[in-house]
């Protein structure tokens, strides 16, 4: 039972349930805002660690040749299901070839038979692949000149980002009853105040987990597991992000902090 790293995948399947149109239009719509562009027609993009596959869809829909990979397999074979499910349908695009495979960002004789590509795209991945640095040095030449490269990652909160390194450690190193023992604290820790504020502003104490639900798609509570599990784990302050590519060429162009907060940094990068 015990493990060295967390299965994302599992999480996936579930979410594939939740997908629709409207999930995907703003998929969609986010990656066109973003990279200011009005579609993807002819241009090769990249997913590392595409998870649901959602994004890899959006970009498949909006004209591009993707290419999706994934360390964990049921992830992959989420991002197939979605290219089945999904994939020809509706959008300007959907004619490029979609390919998927399994493979991880760190391998890098994989990433030398893939070629450069203009938007390399990888959402919350970096961090969880035990070595973010090697990840990092990765990924640039990846990236065509000129191309963008879009990444988030964990921002570094010092003690706080350690104690969670030691939870989410110890969660995958448990057994059963550590793991539910660790759950449930981090469970109450996210939930129950949001719960009694809710119950006395609102009459109603599930007011704010009811809409999560609807937002996410995803159950609250699996994104608590998600959280508590999700290790490999390391996190980056945003001028780390911002000087390690800068000294490799590329220019930032968009950048969302989580002002100071646990949650992830946005970049979007350009290669000069
Ligand atoms: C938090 S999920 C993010 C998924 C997706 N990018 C998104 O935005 O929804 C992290 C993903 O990174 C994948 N991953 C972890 N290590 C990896 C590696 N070395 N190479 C490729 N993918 C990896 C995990 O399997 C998981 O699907």
């Amino acid at each position: 039972m015990a493990q060295d790293r967390f299965s994302f995948g599992k999480n996936w399947k579930k979410y594939l349930a939740c997908v629709d149109e409207e999930r995907i239009k703003i998929a969609e719509q986010s990656l066109l805002e973003t990279l200011k562009v009005p579609d993807l027609h002819g241009k090769r993009f990249l997913d590392i660690g595409s998870g649901s596959g959602l994004f890899s869809l959006a970009a498949h829909r909006l004209g591009a040749e993707v290419v999706s990979f994934d360390y964990d397999a049921e992830s992959v074979s989420c991002t197939q299901e979605m290219e089945k499910l999904w994939g020809k349908t509706g959008g300007e695009g959907g004619s490029q070839p979609w390919t998927i495979f399994q493979g991880s960002v760190l391998d890098q004789e994989m990433l030398q038979r893939l070629g450069t590509f203009d938007v390399v795209y990888s959402w919350g991945v970096l961090h969880h692949t035990g070595d973010m640095k090697q990840a990092f040095e990765n990924v640039v030449p990846l990236v065509k000149s000129k191309g963008r490269l879009f990444l988030s990652i964990y921002n570094d909160q010092g003690r706080m980002s350690r104690f969670w390194h030691w939870v989410k450690k110890t969660y995958n190193g448990s057994g059963p009853t550590g793991r539910l023992a660790l759950l449930t604290l981090a469970f109450i820790r996210t939930w129950m105040f949001v719960f009694l504020v809710d119950f006395v502003r609102h009459g109603s104490p599930l007011k704010r987990w009811k809409k999560y639900r609807e937002d996410r798609g995803m159950s609250p509570f699996r994104d608590v597991v998600d959280w508590v599990g999700g290790y490999p784990f390391e996190v980056a302050k945003p001028d780390l992000v911002f000087n390690f590519f800068q000294e490799r060429g590329f220019q930032l162009e968009y950048l969302t902090t989580c002002a100071g907060k646990l949650r992830c940094n946005e970049f979007v990068f350009q290669k000069l």
